[in-house]
């Protein structure tokens, strides 16, 4: 009997654990519909349904095509992006089922990355809320925004892992670490889902960029990617796995070349990684033409090749390249494709079409009146002050002068400090500029003076004076410094990450006034700042928070919500360090900083300024001693789910004098494995709010897949030996306890 109830109770995991992480899986009954319909299509009608076109609404990407009306309407054309709001898209979807032959809908495509209209902080500064609840909320709102305004697909939610904050697309993803990146990717893809596909909340969502886009070289974007498959098996290919297998309902393939195959062309990934051992059953469409730039990669000779290259790799989908439609039905009769592959990609996208709903109705997504009543709704607004207040993180708090005290002068200083243009940040959706708060608005009610001091480029130093007499005149100065919006994104790589223009003059100046001096960031990227951490007094890392800017950082001003955002990617102290990241591997002549023989720089210490994980509170919090119980053999975990998972306990107090959440942190290091390993990787998470005094003991489970890794002879499983399991509030501040795991 007991054994019977074991059974059950291991079968209802196995289930549950398929339940929870299972590729997008087409519901019942659908099938038939599609193979009736594939039925009646010629073959143009089929490569129209492997086509997506831009309309001329927004460009993103190099224009190399025009019209599209046409397209929709001899049926070459199957799916348009940059199109939205319900007139609009009403208008092509009538089109579309009104005059052409077999009356198929459109899919819409849009990027919506943080926010459809109501603007959330960019995704970087999300991440570093460390709340997997608010971050699928956020995507979540987006889509229901998205979806009111005609769209059913978003290019979104961008996983690429990356070290490199010259990379503008930094800004896009959940930074450097693989495990968080993970997490946050199920959560983006579930909230951009919804409950269910169909819903009117609820679009599709597209992986992007598959595969390793994070790690162009150099930082600079659209370059070549190259690394062992150990390194991008085990750093950068989960998160794409996790989306996947979150449901996630389509791919996008990006720019670079891995293993010098063009992602676009790259059987590999798209088919032994993707179809094959992932199960991904939806489709997948290209990057804006990176099809037709397989040329320029030199990989084949022309753009007809490159739609075959392409569609025999497993390429469903062409964005804007126009070569399917050019060139696939030559293609077929040359015998260079099989008509059967055109049918595949062609189902792939129509079962899509039929699991929206809007073979029911095409206007699902078009609804005026919702539409209305969605955007920029006051519970939108509402929880994006909440997830931007919650992505703040404080960098530095010297002599506790945040909160600042409500009898305070504030001298409000810095060309970010009144601006709304730059607070949606990149890839702002539809969002509007004059919907957004200002810092200065957000203070509204404070004893402030408010002077602007620099732009945010140049060398025009005429403000300086206007400002350094208005700090001195006051009790406290709020600088707000940074980037503009368009720094970083696409097409934004930098080789200097300090603060553009005089902008960190202008800080140092104020710091010379021996006033406090508050620094309000604002950017894309982690920016090199050694000279304004060793001379503030304090520091917020804000980055782009969208719509609710400056009521959330008021929020965090003035102590009505204490900071607990942690950073998502590590700070370097100069670019000369970069990349720099927490879950480097050990080398054979560790850091040692008083010997020359070890791996460091002569000029600088191998540490970043901010590490991983980092972030203050406005309270303190300390650590007992973490304890560890292990009950599952190494050689059993690659085989089943483990009996009893490794058991670590902690107790966090909170010894300051305010409530405040603290981010526990779980890493963990294989002290000796067959390969290499990272000195530490994060394997688990709590956040928790504590009162003043008050302690909590937290328990992390680790899976055998979190001690796991790719072994020697590649295949992925534990070894036995000893681990350090870590537990803290950042990757560097950290208490310790070993494990081993018997043969
Ligand atoms: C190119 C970008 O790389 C991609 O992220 C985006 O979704 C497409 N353009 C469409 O705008």
């Amino acid at each position: 009997m007991k054994k019977l109830t074991y059974l059950f109770l291991l079968a209802q995991l196995l289930l549950l654990g398929s339940l929870n992480a299972q590729p997008y899986k087409p519901s019942a009954g659908i099938d038939a519909k599609v193979n009736a319909l594939l039925a009646k299509m010629t073959l143009d009608e089929k490569i129209g349904q492997l086509t997506l076109y831009t309309t001329d609404w927004g460009s993103t990407g190099p224009t190399i095509r025009e019209g599209y009306k046409n397209d929709i309407r001899s049926g070459a054309c199957g799916n348009l992006f940059n199109s939205h709001t319900v007139g609009f898209v009403r208008e092509l979807q009538r089109v579309a089922v009104e005059e052409t032959r077999l009356k198929i809908p459109l899919l819409f495509g849009f990027d919506v990355i943080h926010g459809y209209k109501t603007i959330f902080p960019i995704p970087l500064g999300e991440a570093a809320c460390w709340d997997l609840e608010a971050i699928e909320l956020s995507a979540h709102i987006a889509a229901a925004e998205a979806a009111s305004a005609g769209l059913n697909w978003t290019f979104a939610p961008m996983v690429d892992v990356t070290r490199d904050p010259r990379w503008g697309r930094v800004m896009e993803g959940a930074g450097e670490d693989t495990w968080l990146g993970c997490r946050i990717a199920e959560a983006r893809v579930h909230g951009f889902q919804g409950k269910k596909l169909g819903n009117t909340d609820a679009v599709l969502a597209c992986v992007k960029h598959y595969a390793a886009y994070g790690a162009s070289t150099a930082g600079r974007d659209y370059n070549t990617v190259d690394m062992s498959e150990r390194f991008f098996r085990e750093y950068y290919l989960p998160p794409y796995k996790a989306a996947v297998q979150a449901g996630a309902a389509t791919v996008m393939t990006s720019f670079n070349d891995y293993d010098g195959v063009p992602a676009t062309g790259n059987k590999y990934l798209l088919t032994t990684i993707l179809r094959n051992e992932w199960g991904f059953k939806g489709f997948v469409v290209t990057d804006y033409t990176s099809m037709n730039e397989m040329v320029n990669h030199g990989v084949i000779a022309d753009e007809k090749e490159a739609g075959e290259l392409s569609l025999n790799a497993g390429v469903d989908m062409d964005m804007q390249g126009s070569i399917y439609q050019r060139f696939l039905k030559q293609s077929v009769k040359q015998g260079k494709v099989l008509q059967k592959q055109i049918d595949e990609a062609a189902r792939r996208v129509l079962r899509l079409k039929f699991e929206l709903g809007l073979f029911d109705d095409p206007y699902r997504f078009c609804n005026e009146e919702r539409q209305n009543a969605t955007l920029l709704s006051a519970d939108h607004r509402k929880a994006a002050r909440e997830v931007s207040r919650k992505s703040i993180v404080l960098l530095k708090n010297d002599k506790n002068v945040l909160p600042l005290q409500r009898n305070q002068k504030i001298a409000l200083i810095g060309p970010l400090a009144d601006n709304k243009s730059e607070l949606i940040g990149n890839w702002n959706g539809a969002g509007n500029a004059d919907d957004c708060v200002t810092v200065a608005a957000g203070l509204q009610g404070w004893s402030l003076t408010h002077v602007k001091g620099c732009d945010i480029e140049g060398s025009d130093k005429s403000g300086f004076d206007a400002a350094l007499a208005a700090a001195r005149n006051a009790d406290v100065v709020v600088v707000a410094v940074g980037e503009k919006a368009m720094m970083s994104g696409e097409a934004a790589s930098r080789t200097d990450i300090t603060l553009p223009g005089v902008q960190e003059e202008l800080v140092l100046e104020l710091c010379k006034t021996g006033k406090p001096v508050v620094v309000v960031l604002m950017n894309g990227r982690p920016l090199a700042i050694p000279q304004i951490a060793q001379n503030a007094t304090a520091i917020l890392e804000t980055w782009w928070l969208g719509t609710e800017t400056g009521n959330a950082i008021a929020d965090v001003l003035s102590g009505a919500y204490n900071p607990a955002g942690r950073l998502p990617m590590s700070f370097p102290r100069s670019v000369g360090q970069v990349p720099v990241f927490y879950n480097e591997r050990s080398t054979g002549r560790p850091y040692n900083p008083d010997s020359k023989w070890t791996s460091r720089y002569i000029d600088e210490v191998n540490a970043p300024l901010y590490p991983f994980g980092f972030g203050l509170s406005y309270t303190t919090f300390s650590y007992s001693q973490p304890t560890a119980t292990v009950s599952f053999a190494a050689n059993d975990a690659s085989k089943r789910y483990p009996k009893s998972p490794v058991t670590v306990q902690v107790t966090v107090t909170n010894t300051g004098k305010m409530a405040g959440e603290e981010v526990a942190q779980l890493y963990v290091r294989d002290l000796v494995g067959s390969v290499t390993r990272p000195v530490r990787e994060l394997k688990g998470f709590q956040k928790i709010m504590l009162q003043p005094g008050e302690s909590k003991t937290l328990t992390f489970t680790l899976k055998a897949e979190d001690l796991g890794f790719y072994r020697r002879n590649m295949t992925f499983g534990t070894e036995p030996g000893e681990y350090d399991i870590m537990v803290g509030g950042s990757s560097q501040d950290v208490k310790t306890v070993r494990v081993r795991l018997e043969k």
